[in-house]
């Protein structure tokens, strides 16, 4: 194990053909075979193909998230008088019902029930809630990625039914996609973003297009939704944080209580502006990344920089084969790097040229050829709900 800035270098970027993920067995039951769980040239090839689907264009257009929001914000107003709720649960909710929208182009529409008067999402598979099964199959597929290779005993009836909802929900609207025509799939790519409908242009192979979409779901959906709750479960704790924050977003997007005030100023340029902000985001991933531990296995005998000799700062061998398990919660929070209040939750400090340059000892997002596609993504996301609560429930 380690949580040496200089290892996890070696690892992910400086010795990256020593090494692989090595997680397909554990994830294939679920994810197939995609960007996410492939390895090699699979892995190349996925990545090739789903880079363009994240250039500026695609990850600036928050509109898309506006319904959601709205959706969202009626299960907020129910508690207007002040009784306790779970803003996780609806975070979750939210970031599942506008990934499926932008990934199938039809949202699961979690956040829809009775309490709002809305009926229920897509009812794609009878009497079965794509939502919960999805959860479920992640939580089945933490385990078996902890079981490493004892996997193969994590392998349930429920595991199996719940991701057979998983892919007949991609399923249906891969199949949709692949019956346009390419006009018609040219006439509905224009008039709207869908992941499915580009990467349909690329390739026409259903099995493809559905691992890739899940794939994406799955390194997308979490993460967004748990850097969400985590800077609302700071801002709760933290007045000061909170008056500061909502002071720069009105001051740069007003904070009316009419429906139609400033809502539309919020783009990807505009909140890039907020420089609180993104310290607020910064300092929640810093504390709080989405991907606290990871592991890469070599593929042939090699070393790392640190962990051997007496002191522990010469190479170290690593046989083939053999797991190195990395530690980004912990690197986060080294008081060598952040100081002594390295555990407090200080966005200020994003502030100070020192920490703003601390290369490999910030790593919410990874580094090197497999960096997060979708930083821009997410932190566009996670930028846009922040500020709408703000500008319009606050
Ligand atoms: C706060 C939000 C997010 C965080 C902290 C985050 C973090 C990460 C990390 C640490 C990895 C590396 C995982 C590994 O190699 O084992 C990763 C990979 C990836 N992420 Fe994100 N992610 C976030 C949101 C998103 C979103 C919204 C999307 C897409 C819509 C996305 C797409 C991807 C993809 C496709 C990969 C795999 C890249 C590859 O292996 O080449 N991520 N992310």
């Amino acid at each position: 194990m380690t949580k040496d800035p200089e290892n996890i270098k070696a690892m992910l970027s400086t010795q990256f053909n020593d090494f692989i993920l090595g997680r397909h067995e554990m994830v294939e039951p679920l994810l197939g075979d995609g960007i996410f769980s492939l390895d090699g040239e699979g892995w190349k090839h996925s990545r090739t193909i789903l880079r363009p689907q994240f250039a500026r264009e695609q990850v600036g257009h928050v509109e898309m998230l506006e319904p959601h929001f709205q959706m969202m914000k009626r299960h907020i107003l129910k508690h207007s008088d002040g009784s306790p709720f779970d803003i996780q649960d609806l975070f979750f909710k939210f970031t599942i019902d506008s990934a499926t929208e932008f990934l199938f182009g039809g949202t699961c529409g979690s956040l829809r029930d009775e309490s709002i008067a809305e009926s229920g999402g897509e009812q794609i598979v009878n009497g079965t809630d794509f939502a919960k099964c999805f959860n479920a199959s992640q939580l089945y597929t933490n385990t078996r990625i902890l079981m490493q290779w004892m996997c193969i005993f994590w392998n349930s009836k429920e595991y199996k039914r719940c991701n057979e909802v998983v892919h007949k929900f991609a399923d249906h609207y891969v199949d949709k996609v692949l019956k346009m025509d390419p006009d018609e799939l040219d006439k509905n790519s224009s008039s709207k973003y869908v992941f499915l409908y580009e990467l349909a242009k690329q390739t026409r192979d259903p099995k493809m297009l559905r691992d890739q979409s899940i794939n994406i779901l799955l390194a997308g959906r979490d993460t967004t939704a748990g850097l969400l709750s985590f800077v609302f479960y700071e801002l709760a704790k933290k007045p000061h944080i909170w008056s500061k924050l909502r002071k720069e977003i009105v001051d740069n997007f007003g904070c009316d209580t009419n429906d139609t005030s400033n809502v539309s100023a919020l783009s990807f340029e505009s909140l890039k502006k907020c420089e609180y902000l993104k310290a607020v985001i910064n300092e929640t991933l810093r504390l709080y990344p989405s991907v606290p531990k990871n592991f890469r296995v070599p593929i042939r005998d090699t070393t790392l920089p640190r962990g051997g000799g007496e002191d522990e700062s010469s190479p170290i061998f690593l046989p083939k084969g053999s797991m190195v398990a990395y530690n980004v919660y912990s690197m986060h929070r080294n008081k060598d790097v952040y100081g002594e209040n390295a555990e407090d939750f200080v966005p200020e400090r994003w502030f100070d040229s020192n920490v703003k340059n601390i290369g490999w000892n910030y790593l919410p997002f990874n580094g090197g050829p497999r960096i997060c596609l979708g930083q821009q993504f997410a932190l566009t996301e996670a930028s846009y709900v922040i500020a709408r609560l703000f500008v319009k429930v606050a």
